[in-house]
């Protein structure tokens, strides 16, 4: 997730024990392709085998409508050691897609078959390529002929957002259709949307059929999320359900300290970072005391009104 899931925030999350892998922000291929040092910065854990010091594998995302300079980037990853390349038509932001990016290529089926077979011809066997998509730009029904052109291209699976490009962020989420891509295709598809609870997670699986989950904004609004869902699908051990309120001190603690570590907490500003989370955490998960932190200017004042509530 652009401006949140950086670095810091990965290896936070890797921390957590209840991910398969990660996927960085888009890193977005324009004119050219960006230089060494923009994959070092975007993602530093090329520099550690392409995996968060906590343990979690992190895939690169780009994004671009030039097959031929989205392929030469994805090289250029693999050189610097990514391990595998995630293709992002799914941004809906106007800039974005007015420079022929992300969800624009909705679209355009036969470029994203184009895209994805060139990152495809490019790389060696063994690193495998997805697409991340939403169900169309404004009609549901586009990603049948998207997901099979993603396929054809010779994606190894997909990721699917149950919404179009002009819904946005807007209920409501439409899962039934990643279960009929998964069924048609015969490719595993990662459902991803909306998943807030455990039981929207059931729901999702029961809607998808699905057996991997992508799983964004929740994951972060409830930390605790996570890991039911992991234990939920047999992927870690289920544990007694904790009755205590969710320590965010020491997990906002662990992103400042992850900051410092990649040298991107530079000053009290970065207070805004944290603020994100909690009110993510405040607007779709349990953290009640957003009021008491919102007016906080720097990281210790936050710290204080967290930990010694007035
Ligand atoms: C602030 C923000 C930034 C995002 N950036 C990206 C991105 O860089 N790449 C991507 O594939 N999806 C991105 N997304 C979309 C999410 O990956 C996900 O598809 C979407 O939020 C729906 O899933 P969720 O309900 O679990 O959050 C972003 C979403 C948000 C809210």
């Amino acid at each position: 997730m652009e401006g949140v899931t950086d670095a810091p925030m990965r290896a936070v999350q890797g921390g957590v024990g209840a991910f398969t892998f990660a996927v960085t922000e888009f890193l977005r291929v324009s004119h050219a392709v960006p230089p060494r040092h923009v994959f070092h910065d975007h993602v530093p854990e090329l520099r550690s085998g392409a995996v968060t010091l906590t343990g979690l594998p992190v895939q690169v995302q780009l994004l671009g409508g030039d097959a031929g300079r989205m392929a030469a980037s994805a090289v250029r990853a693999h050189e610097l050691g990514a391990t595998a390349i995630d293709i992002n038509f799914g941004c809906p932001a106007p800039t974005v897609n007015r420079h022929d990016g992300g969800a624009a290529l909705l679209r355009h089926p036969k470029r994203i078959r184009e895209i994805v077979s060139a990152i495809r011809a490019a790389l060696p066997p063994s690193v495998p390529v997805s697409a991340k998509l939403r169900l169309g730009w404004d009609g549901i029904d586009a990603i049948h002929e998207n997901a099979a052109m993603a396929a054809e291209g010779g994606a190894a699976w997909l990721t699917i957002h149950g919404r179009t490009r002009v819904a946005g962020y807007a209920p409501p989420i439409h899962w039934s259709p990643i279960g009929k891509v998964r069924e048609r295709l015969g490719l595993p598809v990662v459902a991803n949307g909306d998943i807030w609870t455990l039981d929207d997670f059931r729901r999702c699986r029961d809607a998808t059929g699905c057996r991997h989950f992508m799983l964004g904004r929740g994951a972060l609004a409830d930390p605790r999320l996570a890991r039911r869902v992991a234990a939920e699908l047999g992927l870690v051990p289920r544990e007694e359900e904790l009755s205590e309120p969710f320590d965010w001190s020491s997990q906002l603690r662990q992103l400042v300290d992850w900051s410092h570590r990649f040298d991107m907490m530079q000053s009290d500003k970065n207070v805004s970072r944290l603020k994100q989370w909690l009110r993510l955490a405040s607007q779709f998960g349990n953290f009640a005391r957003f009021d008491a932190i919102k007016r906080t200017v720097t990281v210790s004042e936050l710290f204080a009104a967290l930990e010694h509530p007035a």
